[in-house]
């Protein structure tokens, strides 16, 4: 089998059901010939790990343990899901105490064990939180740490077709940014159906106001909705898109979604949050996000809302304050 690498990918959390499954895809895509198994729950990991092998694939080598130094050692690239998933009944949010000290072990982790990795995605939630922490106790550049946030636009894509009944190619450039929680920001400028911009659409009666706002409920729901719908957390779609990112990253084709990353600029600052962004070897990289007014304002409020899950960590003593980072991280 052709990879794009031969360096060793690890999966962090590969005994659940992100984890396992994106093994599985990283191994159909392609992505590297080096592919390590990690989660700290063994007997798990070695089912992930027997039924890979069993599936014979040729000329790549699968490794598995649950030591994190064995996992991430000489790794240079690692996506984790390696957090306590969403149950129903929670937001994403409510995850944020348990998994900000898995998040903070973790960045840990990669600053002892593979300081020298290339690229790092977070996907567990809340996504826009662990990777900040992730990144913030890593050392790393903040080109080199990613998170989740394409699920939001993928999913609006997806509710805009089934609206207009045609097929998902024909509605292009769906985009959310700022945070992938409650207080996402959907925009409608960026989007076209069939070749229309969305925003003529919108208040015609192809697409009421109310449709549109019934629209953006479902996007922001989204993950709630696949829980009702499954009994269990997404992850078909969280593993798919992350691999994603990371093959655009390898250097393979280009991602076309956004992407959670760390912004620190004149209106935005020590956040990390959905973007417009580009992926290619050297890492992430955003641009600023246009939008009509009510856009920009709802990008506010989503930063806003993410500065205070973030404070809240300070607050609580969890994370220093701001004004210590660079001391923890000098990228910052
Ligand atoms: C979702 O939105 C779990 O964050 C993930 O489905």
């Amino acid at each position: 089998m052709k990879t794009i690498t031969s360096e060793k990918l690890t999966i962090v959390g590969a005994a659940g059901m992100i984890g396992s499954n994106m093994a599985q895809s990283a191994l159909l895509m392609g992505l590297s010939s080096n592919i390590c198994l990690y989660d700290p729950y063994n007997k798990g990991l070695e089912g992930v790990a027997e039924e890979l092998l069993q599936c014979g694939f040729n000329d790549v080598t699968i490794t598995y343990t649950n030591n994190i130094e064995e996992a991430l050692k000489g790794s240079k690239y690692v996506i984790t899901s390696g957090g306590a998933a969403r149950k129903e009944g929670m937001t994403r949010e409510d995850l944020l105490k348990g998994n900000a000290e898995i998040a903070i072990q973790f960045g840990k982790d990669l600053k002892q064990y593979c300081p020298d990795v290339k690229h790092v995605v977070v996907i567990f939630n809340p996504a826009d939180i662990t990777g900040l922490l992730v990144l913030l106790y890593s050392g790393l550049k903040p080109s080199q740490v990613t998170t989740l946030a394409a699920l939001d636009s993928t999913r609006l894509r997806n509710e805009l077709a089934k609206h207009f009944n045609i097929h998902p190619d024909k509605v292009t450039n769906c985009r959310t940014y700022g945070g992938h929680g409650e207080q996402m920001a959907v925009y409608s400028s960026t989007a076209s159906i069939d070749g229309k911009p969305l925003n003529d659409i919108i208040g015609t009666p192809k697409l009421t106001h109310k449709d549109w706002e019934e629209i953006k409920g479902k996007v922001v729901q989204g993950g709630k909705i696949i829980i009702e719908l499954r009994g269990r957390s997404s992850f078909q779609s969280p593993a798919y898109l992350s691999l994603e990112m990371m093959r655009a990253i390898m250097g393979g084709e280009k991602f076309n979604w956004p992407v959670g990353v760390y912004v620190s600029n004149n209106e935005f600052s020590n956040i990390m949050m959905a973007m417009e962004t580009k992926l290619d070897k050297t890492g992430v990289h955003y641009h600023i996000v246009e939008g009509t007014n009510d856009e920009r304002n709802a990008l506010q409020q989503s930063y806003r809302h993410l500065c205070n899950l973030r404070d809240e960590l300070i607050e609580s003593g969890v994370i220093p304050p701001i004004k210590q980072w660079r001391a923890i991280n000098p990228n910052l």
